[in-house]
């Protein structure tokens, strides 16, 4: 990686917004008296998008006045981290190819060549029209699906140097390609299909019968019982199979049907079928199954709020809601909620749905008046500049 300085060229000074000094104030409060030092990551963040992309020394001297800290201290979090940009960057993309090992061996030194082709022949230089610029990095983190390239918060996997000329491409007229890998694998699976747990035999019940009994032997009283091959082929199982209520599988052992819906509902028995894909589940996998349903509210009846695959067009600033940072939002889009108008409609179901499915987070959303901030923030309200303010209403 190459040596990390202050650009020659800075403006004479930088001052944040009035809407980011709100935001940055809010973010401050977030920490305990004496820690707010802690903020300078985000802070740092919020200026150098407020810069256009990079990160001039004045914003670096003024978030660490906003925090009093030594300059000394942001210098060195701004000069160590790739995140921070130190000299001016693409008005379009900045593309940051990793460099380190495992890319380097599945191809970043061609995509570092369509770089210097496309873009610039070096490192921090702005291509012709101002538009790109780019840089290699160290490992950003997806090395299983390498080679990687980060551009903004995105990353780019699985890449050739033909879908990195795409990608540019695409930045270059202002329609950015979907994110994430480009040979269409999800996350980081195998990247040819599925490596272990391959012999069919494992799923056609034909080498089932060892663990049937370990099965019948270990599982709770009353929860499963042996189907008999006999009972598998009758009509009724047969009409319970197509209905999706029965778990069970032919030449399996199956949890018993009367024990489970005593246990929680119809819906525990679907998803058993589900996540089984019709063989049976160890006991293991349905004392799991048993604890995350006693975790939700109504036996499992709970309805679960309105979750979204993707933003309707841009997502809404989740960190404008009180008491959730960066990483809750995060969290928060990770789960499918990327509008307040999705959290103002929570009813106390999906709010019990939302804090089983968080640790430690049991009474907060009411504590935080998330919904009644999530009301007015879909409606318009934002934040003024008083730290901390909290909606009244
Ligand atoms: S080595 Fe490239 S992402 Fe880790």
């Amino acid at each position: 990686m190459a040596v990390r300085r202050l650009h020659p060229d800075q403006p004479e000074q930088f001052a944040f917004t009035v809407e980011n000094t709100a935001w940055a104030k809010g973010v401050i409060a977030k920490y305990p008296e004496g820690k707010q030092a802690s903020a300078i990551i985000p802070l740092l963040w919020r200026a150098q998008e407020q810069s256009g992309g990079w990160l001039p020394e004045p914003a670096i001297r003024s978030v660490c006045d906003m925090l009093g800290m030594a300059y000394i201290r942001g210098l060195e979090i701004a000069t160590f981290y790739t995140m921070f940009q130190l000299s001016p960057v693409g008005s379009k993309a900045h593309v940051q190819v990793c460099g380190t090992t495992p890319c380097m061996l599945n191809g970043a030194r061609a995509l570092v060549d369509v770089c210097k082709r496309r873009i610039a022949e070096e490192q921090h230089q702005l291509s012709p029209d101002g538009t790109l610029s780019w840089e290699e990095v160290e490992c950003i983190g997806n090395c299983a699906n390498a080679p990687v390239v980060q551009i903004y918060k995105d990353t780019y996997e699985d890449l050739t140097p033909a879908t990195l000329e795409a990608i540019i491409d695409g930045y270059e007229a202002g329609k950015p390609l979907k994110p994430g890998s480009q040979i269409g694998r999800r996350a980081s699976c195998p990247a040819g299909g599925p490596t272990t747990l391959t012999d069919a035999s494992l799923y056609d019940g034909s080498v089932m019968g060892a663990w049937r009994q370990r099965f019948a032997e270990s599982a709770p009283a009353g929860v499963v019982e042996v189907v008999q091959p006999s009972a598998l082929a009758s009509p009724a199982h047969k009409a319970a199979v197509a209905e999706g209520t029965s778990p069970s599988s032919p030449g399996g052992t199956a949890p018993n049907p009367a024990a489970l819906a005593a246990l929680a509902n119809a819906g525990l028995v679907k998803e058993l079928n589900a996540r089984g894909g019709g063989a049976p589940l160890s006991s293991d996998a349905l004392e799991k199954m048993k604890s995350e349903y006693a975790k939700r509210p109504s036996g499992g009846g709970a309805s679960t709020p309105e979750l979204l695959k993707e933003p309707r067009g841009k997502g809404d600033d989740l960190g404008l809601i009180w008491g959730v940072g960066d990483v809750l939002a995060r969290r928060l889009n990770d789960m499918g909620i990327w509008h307040f108008e999705q959290i103002a409609k929570w009813t106390p179901a999906d709010v019990a749905w939302f804090e089983a499915q968080m640790d430690g987070f049991k009474g907060r959303i009411a504590r935080d008046k998330w919904i009644e901030q999530c009301q007015k923030l879909a409606a318009g309200w934002r934040p003024d500049s008083a730290v901390g303010e909290r909606p009244k209403g």
